[in-house]
């Protein structure tokens, strides 16, 4: 399905909600998608507007120009937001509705006409574009998908991907830092007994999560740089790996043709 940028986000996600909705009660979600299907929020480290400000310079600092952006896995449009006014065109994908309609007020109340929003997946999206873009970008979002899921992505995203455009996964989860991260070695106020207590819950968090078929760790997957290079070599990219700012146990992939 094509979707014309002339007309408004809000508009245009309102009316193939309904047929998208219909459509996919019908099949079984898979864990992430049952897991998003009421969330409202991007889960940011800090929700105020003065930190979502920086993280999205950071971003636009990386995603250096282009005219137009595809923000795969918008969420609430915490970041879209920000990154509608340095572009002429951009659209924001989620498979979660509630996710989306929390975008489509705030795309509503800052007035961003160029803005449209899209209800499907890393697999339904590619049917949905009715043209390429400048810059393809995923900001705490691949970490939902597998090592596959990651190829298939970047192969799609190649098609959809301008000449001298980028494809920029913001915020995956580095396996080497985010177990040290989690039981609180980067905290300032760390200690042996804090960090004991933090590993021995995080065993039971674990063992109670796969009993009851619950993803075990709500941040989705850890992916190695390496691993996410060579997907990206082997779809024609080059990428460059660089350090989150705001998260120290996240990092960047920049993927380009080169
Ligand atoms: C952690 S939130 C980040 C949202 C947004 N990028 C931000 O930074 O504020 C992850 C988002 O990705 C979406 N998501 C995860 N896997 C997805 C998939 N396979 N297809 C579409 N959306 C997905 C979720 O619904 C959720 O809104």
């Amino acid at each position: 399905m094509a979707v014309g940028h002339e007309k408004k986000g809000s508009e245009i996600y309102e009316k193939n909600r309904s047929v998208e909705y219909e459509k996919k009660i019908l099949k079984p979600k898979n864990v992430w998608e049952e897991f998003f299907a009421d969330k409202r929020s991007g889960g940011h480290r800090s929700s105020a507007e003065e930190f979502l400000a920086m993280e999205a310079r950071e971003k636009l600092f990386h995603l250096d120009g282009g005219k137009t952006l595809l923000d795969f896995g918008c969420g609430a449009g915490e970041l879209l937001v920000y990154y509608a006014p340095e572009y002429e065109k951009t659209i924001g994908v989620d498979f979660s509705p509630s996710m989306l309609e929390e975008a489509s007020k705030k795309i509503k109340e800052r007035n961003c006409e160029n803005t449209t929003l899209i209800l499907a997946d890393d697999k339904t999206v590619w049917d949905k574009l009715d043209s390429s873009f400048d810059r393809i970008n995923a900001a705490g979002v691949l970490q939902y998908l597998t090592y596959q899921e990651i190829d298939d992505f970047i192969f799609n995203a190649s098609k959809y991907i301008n000449k001298d455009g980028k494809i920029v996964l913001f915020d995956m989860l580095d396996p080497r830092l985010y177990p040290l991260w989690k039981i609180g070695l980067f905290s300032q106020d760390k200690s042996c007994r804090k960090i004991l207590s933090k590993v021995v819950c995080g065993v039971k968090n674990s063992i109670s999560s796969s009993l009851k078929k619950r993803p075990r760790d709500i941040l989705g997957y850890s992916h190695y740089p390496n691993k996410i290079k060579k997907i990206a070599n082997k779809n024609g990219f080059e990428m460059i790996c660089v350090q989150s700012m705001y998260y120290e146990y996240k990092y960047h992939a920049i993927i380009f043709r080169s």
